[in-house]
């Protein structure tokens, strides 16, 4: 596959993902994101990053981005997203995989990271998402097709991920957009 075509696919994957995204800020209403445990590790202390992969680090390499938006649909800049994670063969790290992230002025936001592998359960990213005017959301991204995956309660939270060639190299790309609950009626 030439450069071009690459960046064409990978370009492509994104673009349906932005759409995706106008398609959501359009509309009014919107159910706020489920909240969900936080589990037993916390993400104390994650630092400022957007890339919580290193080379060298088991796993697939999986691009995440989506937008913050309230339940009016208007986006939220500024929240912050704290986010913990196990790396790809499934083992939680003190000090690795976990990342402090900050949403832009269109809510966007989007980090690098892997395909948590299974730890005793589904696989999945913790996140919590807070904002002074919006209740702090704890809440958790599952991924579409994981056979550990509960389909009747943890539907809402998973994701689809589609594969682009990025280098050589296979990379999934996901969407995951968050709805936070405002402080007062809006
Ligand atoms: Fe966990």
């Amino acid at each position: 596959m030439s450069r071009s075509e690459f960046v064409h696919g990978t370009l492509a994957v994104l673009g349906s993902l932005i759409i995706g995204s106008y398609v959501l800020a359009a509309q009014t209403g919107l159910d706020p994101t489920r909240a969900t445990s936080e589990g037993s590790m916390q993400g104390f202390d994650a630092p400022e990053t957007v890339d919580l992969w290193r080379p060298g680090d088991p796993g697939q390499r999986l691009h995440i981005l989506g937008r913050v938006t309230s339940t009016d649909g208007r986006p939220i800049p500024g929240a912050e997203l704290t986010i913990w994670q196990a790396d790809g063969a499934g083992r939680y790290h003190e000090n690795r995989y976990r990342a402090l992230l900050r949403t832009e002025e269109d809510g966007g936001y989007r980090f690098s990271t892997v395909l948590p592998g299974q730890y005793y359960s589904n696989k999945h990213i913790h996140m919590v998402v807070s904002h002074r005017a919006h209740h702090r959301l704890p809440t958790t991204i599952l991924f579409k097709g994981d056979p550990l995956l509960d389909q009747v309660v943890d539907n809402d939270l998973a994701i689809d991920v589609e594969e682009a060639r990025v280098d050589g190299e296979t990379v999934l790309f996901g969407r995951f957009d968050i709805v936070m609950q405002p402080l007062r009626p809006e």
